[in-house]
């Protein structure tokens, strides 16, 4: 068992459990830990000492009051500490006078500090030989140390019920982007939507390469042709109103592996192409975390799935498709696949009653280029939605970044022989790949959010780990939740 006590600089007395400020003044003395935002120093307690806690973590939080965001770093290096010293229990004392330590209210820092914990300790799976002897942190005890009046209390307990099932279903994200090609196909993907379906009792339903066919999902079919794990459409719905009114749709990129096809990519770096259906992930996540939070909104969530391979019977350069929009699609090159299949996903989530859509997708090498792995680029045709999306990032502290939308870009999608092709050329291609799938929103308000590089990381950074970080999960939950509690206007 582990103790926690997230200290004050320059605060040996007062703000710290009493039992630890003799020791902290002690420490702070001879310079060893004074304090400072995120220092971290690990005290090992002997037995007859005042308590039952083998190690205790110290945790430096400054001396100013916390942001949000700050509140999470924190806890995800108390995390991180906790991993390193294998513990599987952490009790963390907050220090006893919250408003010295945040600048945010109750509830806020409560999830705060919870999902910066949750997340700090996920570890992606390994398929090592042998006995796996620590799993992970199993308990940890968030304690106020306090006496809070019961509506404090009642507000920093639904943060903590908030941050847990924002973390966790990060997490779920997190795991299934993780999987490799070979254990996450389309039907696979199909699998793990219905699993979280069922077990919240939501409506789902699973198109296979037939029914993909019959609907006249032309784009999907195409994309998924190459390959023996035939493509799925995978749809759920979540209802929290009485009628089935006010949609929003939100869609997630579910490539499972993504070879360029018969344009086929080089070989370094194809390996990450797992993550591929990040943006399906995403949406997974948010459905699950739906399921616990219950929100009065409607979402229906549309994943698109397939495995992107050349083969003879692949779809290839020159081919020309009829998407579900009726729109025919000259394809150019193959890797630029995702713009395809979720065309066919935006049309059927407009079918399934959508009045305003967000795609998520991890589209384009180019964002990489524009703004590295540090933020998600977006695309939109509606600059009031955007405002309030980003409002929900500021909140989430999950970077996003409004790329312009100038008229040229649309001409750039201009096809000689059919209604529109799938690639723009070498300049502006985050831009023009994303106006791709707006043109089959339909003049509906719709957001495009291409998480390529911020899906899966080279190295492990701030609340993400290195490998699939379940970007996006946390701010579409916040968008979402601010729907239901009315604290932004509708679009
Ligand atoms: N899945 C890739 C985009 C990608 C690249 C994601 C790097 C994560 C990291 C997408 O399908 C793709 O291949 N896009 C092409 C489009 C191009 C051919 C127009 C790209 O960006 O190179
Ligand atoms: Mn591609
Ligand atoms: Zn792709």
């Amino acid at each position: 068992m582990l103790c926690i006590i997230v200290a004050e600089a320059e605060s040996e007395a007062g703000s710290l459990a009493g039992e630890w400020k003799k020791s902290v003044g002690q420490l702070a003395k001879t310079g060893l830990f004074n304090g400072n935002l995120n220092q971290i120093y690990v005290l090992p307690v002997e037995s007859e000492e005042q308590t039952e806690f083998p190690v205790v973590i110290l945790a430096g939080s400054g001396s100013g009051r916390l942001g949000t965001e700050e509140l999470r770093l924190l806890a995800v290096q108390i995390a991180h500490a906790a991993h390193k010293l294998k513990a599987d229990k952490l009790i963390i004392q907050v220090a006893d006078r919250l408003n010295l330590l945040s600048a945010e209210g109750t509830e806020e820092t409560a999830q705060a500090l919870t999902e910066g914990l949750v997340l700090g300790a996920y570890r992606r799976t390994h398929y090592k030989r042998g006995q796996l002897l620590y799993t992970g942190l199993e308990t940890v005890v968030l304690h106020m140390e306090r006496t809070a009046a019961a509506a404090e209390t009642a507000d920093w307990n639904q943060g903590i019920m908030r941050g847990l099932t924002f973390g966790e279903a990060t997490n779920l994200a997190r795991n299934l982007t993780n999987l490799p090609g070979n254990q996450l196909t389309p039907s696979a993907l199909a699998a793990a939507a219905i699993e979280i379906a069922e077990r919240h009792g939501f409506p789902a339903e699973v198109l296979d390469e037939r029914e993909i066919e019959q609907k006249g999902m032309g784009g999907l079919l195409a994309v998924g042709k190459g390959s023996i794990h035939p493509p799925r459409m995978i749809v759920i719905r979540y209802q929290g109103t009485g009628q089935w009114e006010n949609v929003t749709g939100i869609v997630g990129k579910g490539i499972t592996f993504d070879t360029g096809g018969i344009s086929l990519k080089r070989a370094p770096g194809m390996e990450n192409m797992i993550s591929d259906m990040g943006g399906a992930a995403a949406v997974l996540g948010v459905m699950e975390a739906l399921g616990t939070l219950r929100p009065r909104i409607n979402v229906v969530m549309v994943i698109p799935s397939a495995e992107n391979m050349p083969a003879a019977n692949a779809f290839k350069p020159g081919d020309i498709v009829t998407s579900l929009s009726g729109r025919t699609i000259e394809i150019l090159n193959t890797d630029a696949e995702g713009r395809i299949v979720l065309g066919d996903a935006l049309t059927y989530a407009l079918d399934w009653g959508a009045e305003r859509i967000i795609d998520v997708a991890t589209l384009t090498a180019a964002v990489l280029s524009t703004l590295g792995d540090i933020a998600t680029g977006a695309v939109t045709n509606n600059e009031l939605f955007m405002e309030t999306f980003m409002a929900a990032s500021r909140r989430s502290g999950e970077r996003v970044w409004q790329l312009p939308v100038y008229p040229e870009f649309h001409e750039m999608l201009r096809s000689e022989v059919a209604d529109i092709r799938n690639t723009a050329g070498r300049y502006g291609g985050a831009t023009t790949a994303g106006l791709f799938i707006g043109e089959f929103a339909e003049g509906l308000p719709w957001i495009h959010l291409d998480i390529a590089g911020t899906a899966f990381l080279s190295k492990e950074r701030g609340v993400n780990p290195k490998g699939a970080t379940g970007v996006m999960v946390r701010t579409l939950l916040q968008y979402l939740l601010q729907l239901d509690s009315g604290e932004v206007a509708e679009h």
